[in-house]
């Protein structure tokens, strides 16, 4: 469905043309001044210049050619050469008209949808899932859908973190533990027990002890090294282990992703690469691109216009192990092969944005990737707490996601409970609900790349720029409908008609821009711009909703519109929140 400023854009061009100017002028905005005007053409202006001619002059010439127009019902010239706009309170109707008929709301498909990589997630196997990791997901996951909405064909891959010193230190840590494991058996060439030897709890203890300890003990370090060095060099027991490790963190992993409904069309890992290292080293060596350093191996990946130094691309160590750098190209050989993607987004902090810079230019410059292939990064910034530093739990540890979960949702649980909306069998799972959007809303609507404070008692909140603040909203709308439906009313009569006052018509305009928000969205990659969008609706609706009788409206057919224009509304914020990842209760 075309927007809506484009339709106000094609009367403004028309009316250009018809006067003898270039139709390019016609462009319309959003008004600078609301109190004025709700769009504005500064078109003359620009055109006065072109034409030898005052711009009021112009302005006027286009002002008469629009005097029988149905799309505009005020057109005022403002001098030097404005175009003050008002749309059309009928044309506006019957604009939401065609996007309750039209699917998602008037928003259309990619003409030529694209295959699309989104690479989220990225947590390492064995060690709990932190507060680092939420952005990742949280972010990705609204990505994929705002992609997929749009009529992509959006592709998400956890990247698990499985290759890393991590499983070299939770395997000598058992060792010195239990090292009367079978796994530790170098003779032994029987079958491995179906039991790990160890629980997630275990798990997520042996990691960080293993990990401090291997910072005071250089021995230790070394036993860790050597055992991470043989698992991938395939040691039969360590290989069992590993698998061990696997299923036991992705279980857990899985668990945790679904309370955040956030979800993976693949469970792709670093190790998956290692098979196609060999072979893209030695294909970068033969035509040229790695050359050794040092005894390392590396790709120069520096440019003319850089204003940075940008270090040379690291592909084997001198002892020959590979880096994160190697397993992210060797997986794009993969991508490629696998899934052949018009772009590959990356979703992952922003601090590792020069390592992403060297595997992009690398990964270009040996003919990995097509030309044509975006290669892209969206890093973001760190979740810090109220003092201003990365977020840390009271004690001053690292916070688990599954912690901080619960305590935004005990706190979610305390005020339903205190409204007394909600029947008290039904508060716990009402808390989860509203707590999600508490702490999506509250993550995706700072723009990715900034930092932001995460502030439980403001995210938590029913007023202000906040999930719960939406989901009320929605829940309001969607009392008032069943209250209709109880009084014996049809929600699917009548049609939405023209506005009855200027705060049902700002409702109209907000809604009718719905289609544009999630274009732009999709463009800049910004789930920030649909709480923005719906932040405004919700406001819009609001002020609606104080000064319009709904239920109490007596004349019949005014009342079925506005009905029709609550459905309407409802829709769009349950269309924007699914967006980003969260939904709305029945009552709250
Ligand atoms: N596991 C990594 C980390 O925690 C993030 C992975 C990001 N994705 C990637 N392809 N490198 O830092």
């Amino acid at each position: 469905m075309k927007k809506l400023m484009d339709c106000l854009t094609e009367e403004l061009a028309a009316a250009f043309e018809k006067a003898g100017y270039d139709p390019a002028l016609g462009k319309v905005s959003v008004s600078s001044r609301p109190d004025l005007c709700e769009y504005q053409c500064n078109g003359a202006m620009a055109g006065a210049k072109k034409y030898k001619k005052a711009p009021f002059m112009i302005a006027d010439e286009v002002a008469a050619n629009l005097a029988g127009t149905s799309v505009f019902s005020g057109v005022e010239v403002v001098r030097p050469g404005f175009i003050n706009l008002n749309v059309a309170p009928a044309f506006l109707a019957s604009y939401l008209g065609q996007m309750e008929e039209a699917e998602k709301f008037g928003v259309e498909e990619a003409p030529a949808p694209r295959t699309i990589i989104i690479d989220y997630g990225g947590p390492n196997v064995a060690k709990p899932l932190h507060v680092g990791h939420l952005r990742s997901a949280i972010i990705g996951e609204s990505i994929k859908r705002i992609g997929r909405y749009m009529g992509h064909r959006v592709i998400g891959d956890v990247h698990l973190g499985d290759w890393g010193l991590q499983m070299g230190l939770i395997i000598t840590e058992l060792r010195h533990r239990s090292p009367e494991l079978v796994y530790f058996d170098e003779s032994y060439t029987g079958e491995y027990p179906e039991e790990a030897p160890f629980t997630i709890g275990e798990l997520e203890e042996i990691y960080p002890t293993a990990s401090a300890k291997s910072k005071e003990d250089e021995a230790y370090r070394e036993e860790a090294l050597q055992a991470t060095h043989e698992l991938q060099n395939g040691r039969r027991g360590y290989m069992a282990l590993w698998n061990q490790i696997m299923n036991v963190s992705v279980t857990d992993l899985k668990r945790n992703y679904e309370k955040l409904d956030v979800s993976f069309d693949l469970w792709k890992k670093e190790s998956d690469a290692q098979p196609y290292i060999p072979d893209m080293v030695q294909r970068m060596r033969d035509e040229g691109y790695a050359y050794e350093d040092q005894g390392a191996l590396v790709v120069d990946v520096k440019e003319e216009s850089d204003t940075k130094e940008i270090p040379p691309c690291m592909l084997l160590k001198s002892d020959g192990a590979s880096l994160y750098t190697t397993t992210d190209l060797a997986t794009i050989v993969e991508r490629m092969k696998l899934y052949d993607p018009d772009e590959i987004l990356y979703v992952v902090d922003k601090r590792q944005e020069l390592h992403f810079e060297q595997v992009f230019r690398c990964a270009r410059k040996t003919g990995l990737v097509k030309d044509t292939t975006g290669l892209f990064f969206l890093g973001f910034g760190t979740m810090n707490g109220k003092d201003g530093k990365p977020f840390k739990t009271r004690e001053g540890g690292v916070m688990r996601l599954e912690n901080l979960i619960a305590d935004i949702n005990e706190e979610m649980f305390r005020k339903i409970v205190a409204n007394k909306s909600v029947k008290d069998k039904d508060a716990e799972e009402t808390a989860r609900i509203v707590g999600l959007s508490a702490i999506k809303y509250g993550d995706l609507s700072n723009q990715a790349t900034k930092d932001y404070v995460f502030d439980v008692d403001r995210f938590t909140s029913f007023e202000g720029n906040t999930g719960p603040y939406i989901l009320y909203t929605i829940v309001r709308i969607k009392s008032i409908l069943t209250r209709f439906c109880e009084e014996g009313g049809d929600v699917t009569k009548g049609e939405i008609a023209a506005p009855l006052n200027k705060s049902q018509k700002e409702l109209m305009l907000q809604l009718a821009g719905f289609n544009s928000m999630v274009e732009t969205a999709f463009l800049e990659k910004a789930p920030h711009k649909v709480c923005a969008y719906i932040y405004d609706v919700a406001n819009a609706f609001n002020s609606f909703y104080h000064e319009t009788k709904i239920l109490g409206q007596e004349d019949e057919q005014q009342k079925q519109s506005l009905i029709r224009l609550l459905v309407l509304t409802r829709g769009v914020l349950e269309s924007s929140i699914d967006l980003l990842g969260f939904s709305a209760p029945d009552r709250m």
